[in-house]
């Protein structure tokens, strides 16, 4: 009797869990979805049958299946004669390809699940890591916060690969800092929707964020800031005379390691960004004699605008200080990149400094953004020493810049001139756009938003149509093109649930602009896929935003009888 009742019960948890639409995010390349289901449970194992002793997935993936399904599994391990993949039953069986298969390349993955086991295929471990997030897909949604013993996985065949090979996120860490423990949950979400580049932005006017050790004074002092948390940003006053700089924080060098650990276990690669040569109030702070003048600069609290401070050009110890920081990067970062900033330098300071003018003088240099673009090289030829490679934002391009730079173009307001002439001198390219990756904009009409925001008005179904790859771009630039990535800047984020309410779902949609292919894209299927995936968030702990805001719901401007209302 207490048998049958426990197969009723079963077999009723077992329809609810089956009848939950499946909705993978981002879209696979193909997928077929079968009738009926593989049953995770306790008797599952591991299998990796011709996987290297020390590939990470031999570790990752049993943590992965005990943190997202609550299961311990045993694992058979590699190289064991004997053990046919084909022939496992009751398993999930990680198989390398023999030869790289082309059509999955570095990142793809095939996956077929059935009855009787659960076979992944890939080229690469990161192959195995996207594979394991499809599946994770494939369960309920709620399984994480549920914790069952029998987890239906539904049946389903999948083969997959994205379409760019940068696939981003920028966090700014400076104008708000974020904690270890959360950089790493935003590794996990990342993760789930396969984006594969964390641009950590580590340094601007609001605080440096980066233990080095042969300027102890970036962290002492250039860490912290006045405490303006219970104003709204736009109120916070400058310090006022022997206040304490209490706000704030810094990673060590021992916390960036573990970040990039982390990150590599998930195939996300981290760019460390250090702002050269403006939004550098925070070194000035700490380092005055690096500035042009005798100003007495602060780490910035609230709105700075225009970001006037900036690193003295002319001063050969300015040049020595960034080489020093980078030797120090180099280390903790695997990433063939360097992020060396390069944005909205404002050059007032170096047209008033003797210095400055001086270097513009002995170099030749035709003006100041000359000036910004010899500096630049200099540092790259230094980061170039170390065998790899700089990413600047687009206003690099404006004194010259070597076709080895990768430029992040950012001001969409300047169109395609910027990316044409960008691919002309063979500069790779990563899409960033203003009006489409601009995260930090508001996802609806700010009357009905509760928390403030930057402005702009950047709304889901915006971001999903964005396509690296526009419609009108030259054929001749498409090929430099990298791919794009979300910007998440922190002005206004002031905790953890924030960040993630102006991230999600707006990173689902990019996430399926920079994964899927073009022609498999569909904005309504997309929506249908919503509710399953908030509830997945929901049960792994992400605050998200509930509104799915059109592209047609932009506020309309004031007209002059409203303002007279105020
Ligand atoms: C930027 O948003 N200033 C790159
Ligand atoms: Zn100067």
């Amino acid at each position: 009797m207490k048998l049958i009742y426990f197969s009723l019960l079963g077999s009723l948890l077992l329809l609810s869990a089956c009848s939950q639409p499946v909705g993978i995010v981002p879209e696979p390349v193909q997928l077929t979805l079968l009738s009926g289901y593989y049953m995770l449970d306790s008797t599952t194992t591991l299998v990796f049958p011709n996987v290297a002793e020390d590939d990470d997935i031999i570790s990752y993936a049993p943590d992965f299946i005990h943190r997202y399904f609550g299961l311990s599994l045993a694992t058979v391990n590699a190289q064991q004669p004997g053990v046919n993949p084909a022939q496992s039953r009751n398993a999930i069986v990680f198989h390398k390809t023999a030869d790289h298969n082309p059509s999955l390349g570095d990142e793809g993955y095939s996956l077929s699940v059935s009855g009787d086991a659960v076979y992944i295929e890939a080229n690469t471990t990161a192959g195995f890591v996207y594979g394991l997030q499809t599946l994770y897909q494939l369960a309920p949604a709620d399984v994480t916060a549920k914790k069952t013993a029998r987890i239906p996985l539904r049946a389903a065949t999948i083969v997959d690969y994205p379409r760019f090979e940068w696939r981003g996120n920028l966090l700014d860490v400076s104008r708000h800092f974020f904690d270890v423990e959360y950089i790493k949950k935003h590794l996990d979400v990342l993760a789930l929707y396969k984006i594969n580049k964390f641009h950590w932005h580590l340094t601007d006017d609001h605080g440096w964020r980066i233990e080095i050790e042969k300027y102890p004074k970036l962290t002492e002092i250039g860490a912290w800031r006045v405490d303006r948390s219970s104003v709204p940003w736009r109120e916070g006053l400058p310090p006022q005379e022997g206040e304490p700089a209490t706000y704030g924080g810094y990673y060590t060098k021992e916390q960036i390691r573990e970040v990039v650990a982390y990150a590599a276990q998930r195939n996300i690669e981290v760019i460390p960004e250090v702002e050269i040569p403006g939004h550098c109030s925070e070194i000035l702070a700490a380092y005055p004699e690096f500035a042009c003048d005798t100003f007495n600069y602060y780490v910035q609290i609230g709105p700075y605008w225009p970001p006037k401070a900036i690193m003295c050009g002319g001063n050969d110890e300015v040049i020595r200080f960034f080489k020093d920081v980078v030797d120090e990067i180099v280390p903790l970062f695997p990433s063939e990149y360097i992020h060396i900033g390069g944005d909205e330098a404002v050059k007032d300071n170096w047209r008033a400094c003797a210095k400055c003018q001086q270097r513009i003088k002995s170099l030749k240099l035709a003006n100041e953004e000359e000036l910004q673009s010899w500096m630049i090289l200099e540092i790259e030829k230094h980061v170039h020493q170390y065998g790899k490679r700089i990413i600047g934002w687009d206003e690099i391009l404006e004194g010259g810049v070597s076709p080895s730079a990768t430029i992040m173009f950012w001001r969409g307001w300047q169109g395609d001139s910027v990316i044409i002439k960008a691919a002309e001198r063979g500069n790779e390219i990563i899409m960033t756009p203003t009006n489409y990756c601009y995260i930090d904009y508001y996802q609806s009409d700010p009357a009905t938003e509760k928390q403030e925001a930057i402005g702009g008005f950047l709304p889901l179904q915006k971001v999903y149509s964005f396509d690296p790859v526009y419609e009108n771009l030259p054929p001749s630039a498409a090929p430099f093109i990298k791919g794009g990535q979300a910007n998440l800047w922190a002005e206004f984020l002031f905790t953890p649930e924030h960040v993630e309410y102006m991230l999600l779902p707006r990173l689902l949609a990019l996430a399926e602009g920079v994964w899927s292919p073009a022609t498999g894209k569909d904005w309504n299927r997309f929506v249908e896929k919503l509710p399953a995936q908030k509830k997945r968030l929901a049960a792994l702990g992400y605050n998200y935003c509930d509104k799915i805001a059109l592209i047609a719901d932009e506020p309309k401007p004031k007209t002059s009888d409203d303002e007279a209302g105020e």
